[in-house]
């Protein structure tokens, strides 16, 4: 059913519904057509947003990522985005006013697009 276990790769890590960053970030839109972006956690499909995740939208950047921080602080710039063999960002310092901002995108996140898993640590 879906895409995240079809794709399962070599790399083995995928599990269903499970993606750690490595894995997540073959859905960048180029590597595999399909697009993923986390968001607190949860894994959502944004391929529908293809103009906007896709290799040359404005959020390109996001796309295969956690979105959490950018997100948060109303920036897509490099420096919120984690490499994918980081550690999750717990998003500790966060603001209140930075996860109201988080909090009002996921918000968009659930209901423009599907759920297709968590995030768990590599
Ligand atoms: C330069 C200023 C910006 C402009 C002109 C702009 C413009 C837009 C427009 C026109 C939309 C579509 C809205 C809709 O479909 O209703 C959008 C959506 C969005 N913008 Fe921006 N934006 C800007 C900055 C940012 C920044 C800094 C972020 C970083 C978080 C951001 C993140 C998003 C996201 C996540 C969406 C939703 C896309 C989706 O529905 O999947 N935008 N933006």
């Amino acid at each position: 059913m879906s895409t995240a276990t079809e794709n399962t790769s070599t790399e083995g890590a995928t599990v269903e519904g499970s993606f750690t960053p490595k894995t997540l970030f073959k859905y960048n839109g180029h590597d595999m057509q399909e697009i993923y972006i986390a968001v607190k956690g949860v894994v959502y499909d944004v391929s529908a947003g293809r103009s906007f995740y896709g290799p040359s939208g404005p959020y390109a950047n996001f796309a295969g990522h956690d979105a959490s921080r950018g997100l948060a602080l109303n920036s897509f710039d490099a420096e919120c985005i984690r490499d994918f063999d980081q550690p999750i960002d717990d998003l500790k310092d966060l603001t209140p006013e930075d996860i109201d901002s988080l909090d009002g995108w996921e918000e968009h996140f659930q209901k423009k697009y599907p759920v297709v898993g968590t995030l768990v640590e590599n």
